[in-house]
């Protein structure tokens, strides 16, 4: 089943950051299986990031028991190996069947200087290795405050695409996420949101063109929680959230991924 309106199919990620070590991880993925019913997953695609050592023991328990959530990943290097001490590269990553890759998020930009020309190389070579990247975009307080927030998205959007394959712009997920609503418990308004998403289109639209940019899935990130999570699904233009904080609780992430009931 997909959204009736936009035709897209619902995306409900969890970014755990740098939270849960991999026996919490087991215990959080066969407690979420447990909560949620067949109806809850079906035509809601579901996604697991955990940190890098959980991957493959996240892997391992949604293989075995059968659940019906995506691996993803956070972060990754754009080459496929060498001497990056510290990194992971995209094919490590495609090896554990990981589907989808986090790419850009403002905590990777702000915090360790990620660049648009470092976002564009690794959102190709996740592209590369047949995995999914979730491109993350979004303005500081600052920059909204200032007018900015339509510039930001649409230079991040530019530059995170360029030179990509249509095909795969039309297949990558997008995840706009309002860097002064990331953690803070204030999310912005399913107005607001929906807002900003019409922009990110344009965006893609004026790189890809409008057919491409209809198909792209784009979440809103920043202060998802059960209590707003309805409301924000409700908009239309919003296919999905990519969720933090309240993605940590299994009861609560399940609350989440039943926003529909
Ligand atoms: P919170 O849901 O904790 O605000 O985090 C959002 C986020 O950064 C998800 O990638």
């Amino acid at each position: 089943m997909t959204d009736t309106t936009s035709g897209r199919t619902p995306i409900i990620a969890a970014n755990w950051k740098m939270n849960h070590d991999h026996f919490v991880a087991i215990q959080f993925t066969q407690k979420l299986s447990y909560l949620l019913d067949k109806k809850d997953t079906d035509g809601v695609e579901v996604v697991l990031c955990p940190p890098f050592t959980d991957l493959r023991s996240v892997q391992t328990t949604i293989d075995s028991d059968r659940i019906p959530v995506s691996l993803g990943a956070q972060h990754c290097h754009f080459e496929e190996q060498g001497a990056f001490t510290g990194e992971i590269s995209p094919a490590m990553l495609a090896k554990l069947t990981v589907k989808y890759v986090i790419v850009g998020h403002s905590e990777r930009r702000e915090i360790f200087g990620e660049t648009n020309e470092m976002v564009n190389a690794k959102l190709k070579a996740i592209w590369k290795f047949n995995m999914t990247p979730i491109l993350c975009v979004g303005e500081t307080l600052e920059e909204r405050e200032s007018g900015e927030t339509d510039a930001k998205v649409q230079a991040q959007i530019a530059a995170g695409f360029d030179g990509v394959a249509k095909e795969q712009i039309a297949r990558t997920v997008v995840a706009y996420e309002p860097i002064w609503a990331i953690g803070t418990g204030r999310n912005a308004t399913p107005e607001d949101a929906e807002a900003t998403i019409g922009v990110v289109r344009d965006a893609i639209a004026s790189v890809a063109g409008a057919e491409v940019s209809e198909q792209v899935r784009i979440q809103y990130g920043g202060s998802v929680k059960p209590g707003n999570i309805a409301a924000l699904m409700e908009r239309p233009g919003i296919d999905g959230a990519l969720v933090g904080g309240a993605s940590l609780d299994p009861d609560d992430f399940a609350r989440i991924i039943r926003y529909r009931s």
